[in-house]
């Protein structure tokens, strides 16, 4: 989708269709609904009196062919309460206009941003939401779904002093939003178009296009380095395992300045090994890479927004099978790290290879490490599909990831990570055990494992098991991968490179 940014007057602007969005409560209609609504001759208002257009959250009024307008539909997205709207219902509300607009084969849309939002954030958050809502995972299907793409939507309301401002916003949303529909693709591929070494395909010509430096272990080189965690995992599989390591240097970097590792996990398709998973809904497990591709996404992001800030991408990939050469459960490993590893149940796969990726982002001198991980069932029972699972080692650095995932709009929530849930990985025979003993708190006692392997380093892992995929589509995203994550991974290092 061609975007750009509008100057000229609404009612002059040609399109398909003219977007604008209402608050609930606003009466009589205010700022730009005011002087739309005087170009089609008070519609609106009377559309608003017999409470059609209500602007409750996502409620769409339409009108064909409106008078007093050179496009040839108005579309009036609800807003919902005037306090509680932000950027982040922004990006839903055009990402919502996206969608509706494309499933009735519209083209070419304008969207009309209110004067509050007439920032480079508010440019920014339309952008995004734009390519967001648009994006279908339709790859396979020999129709395109929803009448196929949206080809071209202009940013308008802004002023010709505002233009670059708006410019500005409108690049960052679409390599943002880019970047994130990059990680949904590789989400939703399924697992025979998406091995470990089709993924390290895929990151080797992002890489490429965007002039990333990236090297790739193979099984050899990492049976070298000793990553016997990962390996454990890998060897029950006739796919073999890699490691991708991305990595962005800018072009000054102040002394002292952090250097942030993203770890994430790419199991390309999670059977459970041995102890192998039922076969209801076994198939949403080619989704156990999404961590990875959200690393993946938050590089290729990071490369064109060049924050001063050296980060470091780590994906540790491979299959998790049951075959005669599988890891079975009573198995002691060794990681990279020296710590063994009783192997209690071959399907906490994921914390085994992030063990070895954490540990190797350490070696590589990261000073601050964020996982994302498909990690646990655990967290879903938890959170549900809402939040997004955070613990971490360091208050402050795990203040700073809510905060960044707050501004990106991904919600977030602070788990609890004491020091008593490490007693429950304790293994009689090796120095820790794969998963936790006694009942209850899945989620914490996975991330206390990944915790034994980042030692001093401020650390904060996601647990993305309830976010990484919608299995029903909503009025703003497709279903299917999410893209979680990437936002709030970009947000991040832009705000440690500040
Ligand atoms: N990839 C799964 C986590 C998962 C499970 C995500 C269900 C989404 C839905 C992970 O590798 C896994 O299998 N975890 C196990 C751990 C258990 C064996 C301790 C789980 O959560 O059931
Ligand atoms: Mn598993
Ligand atoms: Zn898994």
């Amino acid at each position: 989708m061609e975007l750009t940014v509008e100057t000229r007057a609404a009612a002059q602007i040609e399109a398909g269709a003219l977007v604008s969005y209402a608050f609930e409560g606003d009466k009589p209609l205010e700022g730009v609904l005011a002087d739309l609504d005087r170009a089609v001759g008070g519609a609106l208002t009377k559309l608003a009196e017999s409470k059609e257009l209500t602007g409750k959250w996502l409620e769409t009024t339409l009108l064909h062919y409106p008078q007093g307008l050179k496009a040839e539909r108005l579309l009036i997205i609800g807003a919902g309460k005037r306090e509680k709207f932000s950027v982040t219902e922004l990006r839903k509300l055009a990402a919502a206009a996206a969608r509706y607009l494309k499933a009735r084969s519209v083209k070419r849309l304008a969207i009309l941003a209110r004067e509050e939002d007439r920032t480079a954030g508010g440019a920014e958050a339309i952008a995004e939401g734009l390519l967001l809502g648009e994006y279908e995972a339709d790859k396979y299907k020999s129709e395109k779904k929803n009448g196929g793409a949206l080809e071209f939507a202009a940013l308008a309301g802004w002023s010709g002093a505002a233009h670059a401002e708006a410019e500005r916003g409108l690049r960052r949303g679409r390599i943002i939003a880019e970047s994130q529909n990059f990680a949904r693709d590789l989400g939703n591929e399924p697992s025979n178009y998406l091995t470990p070494r089709m993924l390290e395909h895929r990151a080797i010509q992002m890489a490429r296009d965007i002039g990333l430096a990236i090297e790739v272990f193979d099984e050899k080189k990492l049976a070298e380095l000793k990553m016997g965690a990962l390996l454990s995992v890998a060897q029950g599989s006739i796919e073999p395992p890699r490691l991708l390591v991305l990595t962005y240097t800018p072009e000054k970097v102040a002394a002292g300045a952090p250097v942030l590792g993203l770890v994430g996990k790419a199991v390309t398709f999670d059977t459970g090994g041995i102890s192998i998973k039922p076969a209801n809904n076994m198939e949403e497990m080619k989704f156990d890479m999404c961590g990875g591709a959200a690393m993946l996404g938050a590089m290729r992001a990071l490369a064109h927004l060049k924050p001063a800030v050296k980060v470091i991408g780590i994906v540790p990939a491979t299959e998790n099978m049951p075959s005669g050469t599988a890891q079975k459960p009573g198995d002691v490993q060794t990681a990279m790290s020296g710590k063994t590893i009783e192997v209690i149940n071959t399907d906490a796969e994921g914390r085994l290879i992030l063990s070895d990726g954490l540990h190797y982002a350490r070696q590589l001198g990261c000073t601050h490490l964020v996982d994302a991980a498909t990690l646990t069932g655990a967290i879903v029972v938890a959170l549900a599909n809402v939040n997004t699972g955070v613990f971490g080692s360091d208050s402050n650095f795990t203040e700073q990831v809510l905060a960044a995932s707050r501004t990106a709009g991904e919600k977030m929530w602070a788990m609890p990570l004491d020091d008593e849930y490490r007693e429950m990985i304790k293994s009689t025979i090796a120095d820790i055990q794969n998963v936790g003993s006694g009942k209850g708190g899945g989620a914490v006692t996975a991330a206390a494992f990944l915790r034994e392997f980042t030692g001093e380093t401020p650390w904060v892992h996601l647990d993305i098991a309830g976010t990484a995929w919608l299995t029903e589509g909503k009025p703003w995203s497709a279903k299917g991968a999410t893209g979680v994550a990437v936002r709030t991974c970009v947000e991040l290092a832009m705000h440690l490179g500040t």
